[in-house]
């Protein structure tokens, strides 16, 4: 089993669920999965297992302890804002550099299937130069893309998947995460999406997902 880089077509759009949902998965079939978020802004010091890399812990079946929560998302900044913004207003930046040896170290590590989850969407920047991007292309890591299901998702995925393929990242899947309440039907986007991603495998999360059918999600990461 493979490591993955998890990004999006933006925030909030599901990429943490998803991944907790493979872990438990991969957890409950017996594998030794390892998840890591490097970096995460919002966080909150009092309530560190309401945070992502809290969220990704508990999938891991381990705690929002201060040792582990430096072992996978030693970046923490505490306002939800991008990740250079709420740098800069701690006064401190992300040196991409030191980013991108650490996801390296990780990748290196035995755990698997392993993830990163990214923070933002695909083009959100970490510092002065650099993007989510860019620091997919740099780890090696192929990526599967969450988007959503709302109205303007199909042009916000196309664009993400043209940024990736720009810098020659892979695209392991996309998935499309269900935005609740949304007009426009979860299949309407899935096919209207597949016209334009052949080759791409293509998938859907309904809310009301049923746990067998993450075992298909998971599939798709072999
Ligand atoms: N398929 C789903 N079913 C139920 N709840 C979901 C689903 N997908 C996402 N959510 C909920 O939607 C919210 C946003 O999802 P999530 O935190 O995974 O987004 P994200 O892309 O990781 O955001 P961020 O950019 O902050 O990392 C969370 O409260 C999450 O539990
Ligand atoms: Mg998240």
């Amino acid at each position: 089993m493979g490591a993955n880089f998890i990004t999006g077509t933006g925030t909030d759009i599901g990429k943490t669920w998803f991944a907790c949902a493979l872990l438990r998965h991969w957890r409950a079939a017996g594998l030794a999965p390892a998840a890591f978020k490097p970096v995460l802004s919002g966080f909150d010091a009092l309530r560190p297992e309401m945070s992502d890399a809290g969220a990704l812990l508990a999938a891991l079946g381990r705690e929002a302890s201060r040792a582990e929560l430096d072992a996978i998302a030693p970046w923490r900044f505490a306002a939800s804002l991008s990740p250079d913004m709420a740098a800069a207003l701690e006064g401190r930046r992300i040196d991409f550099d030191e980013l991108v040896d650490f996801s390296r170290q990780v990748i290196a590590m035995p755990g698997r299937p392993l993830l990163i989850e990214g923070v933002g969407g695909v083009m959100a920047p970490l510092d002065e130069q650099h993007t989510v991007r860019d620091w997919i292309a740099a780890s090696g890591l192929p990526c599967v893309l969450v988007a959503g299901s709302y109205l303007g998702s199909l042009s916000h995925t196309l664009t993400a998947l043209e940024a990736l393929q720009r810098v020659g990242a892979g695209v392991t899947a996309i998935v499309v995460n269900e935005t609740p309440g949304s007009a426009v039907a979860l299949d309407a986007t899935l096919e209207s999406l597949s016209r334009f991603v052949a080759g791409i495998p293509l998938t859907a999360i309904a809310r009301d997902i049923a746990p067998a059918d993450v075992a298909g999600l998971a599939g798709l990461l072999c």
